[in-house]
């Protein structure tokens, strides 16, 4: 089987499509129903969006237009990552309901643990009370999944210590040098599945020159093998692009790569 077409189990039997379609910096309107809905065309089934990309709407649309069964999209949105109350987080999910018109989320994310203007002091407290909202949703059935994004050990830590349901997931930026060793072994050893956004470093990993020379070894495009080193890891990769023939590529990721390329890629440092 293709691996656009299969799954990873969450930590409570959910099945997440391995590749997702990350629709962060893609602008509403045209742009992003155009791109999701070129992204379904071509079998995605997995898209990622937040509130905070201000795309729910564009997103929600195309979804409805695609006519695919709604059963069959596994759809992530996230909590901005200010709002850090309980009351908040209700509001704020029923304002992504509307958004994406839809009548329930498969993937309801903390966006980060901290707000943006304040990156790095996370709110333990509000996460908790946000996160029980998370809870509570989870519990009425208008979730699938639970989880965070952008923590890290003790971030989580915090979570698991003052509620009951173990994230699903973490959402964290990983890609090809940058390797979130702790968080990957932590959430690893909680069954706690990762998701890789800027698989490929928001673009800027593919001219790097030992992805270029590899890709050429193995046939594939550096876009696809730094998408393939993602899955090799068990993470599953969220891709971004406005443009069809690259959400094409981005898909056709089926070959290997050796454990010793696995090894030589750990090495590669980033040049920016
Ligand atoms: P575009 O949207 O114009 O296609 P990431 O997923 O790591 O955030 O990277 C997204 C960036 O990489 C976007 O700028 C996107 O541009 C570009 N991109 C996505 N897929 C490919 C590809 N297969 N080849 C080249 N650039 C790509």
């Amino acid at each position: 089987m293709k691996v656009i077409d299969q799954f990873f189990t969450l930590n409570n039997g959910v099945k997440l499509p391995k590749i997702g379609f990350g629709t962060w910096q893609i602008k509403d309107g045209d742009d992003a129903y155009n791109s999701v809905l070129t992204a379904l065309k071509n079998g995605y089934r997995h898209i990622d969006t937040a509130a905070s990309y201000g795309n729910e709407y564009s997103v929600g649309r195309a979804i409805k237009d695609s006519k695919i069964p709604r059963e069959e999209i596994f759809v992530t949105t996230k909590l901005q990552s200010h709002i850090k109350t309980y009351e908040g987080a209700l509001k704020a999910f029923d304002t992504s309901l509307n958004a994406l018109d839809l009548d329930y989320i498969d993937l309801y994310l903390i966006h980060a643990p901290w707000p943006w203007r304040d990156v790095g002091n996370a709110d333990h407290e509000g996460n908790v009370l946000a996160y029980q909202a998370m809870e509570s949703l989870y519990k009425a059935g208008k979730v699938r999944a639970i989880g965070i994004s952008n923590f890290d050990p003790k971030d989580i830590d915090n979570i698991i210590k003052h509620c009951k349901v173990v994230p699903h997931v973490n959402q964290i930026a990983y890609y090809i040098g940058l390797d979130q060793k702790e968080t990957i072994d932590y959430c690893n050893k909680q069954n706690i599945l990762v998701e890789a956004y800027s698989p490929l470093g928001t673009g800027r990993l593919l001219d790097h020159k030992d992805i270029v020379k590899m890709a050429k070894k193995y046939e594939v495009t550096p876009a696809q093998l730094c998408i393939r080193y993602c899955l090799q890891k068990n993470t599953a990769p969220l891709p971004k692009s406005t443009h069809e023939s690259r959400i094409i590529e981005n898909k056709n990721v089926d070959f290997e790569i050796s454990l010793d390329d696995m090894k030589l890629l750990d090495q590669v440092k980033p040049n920016f």
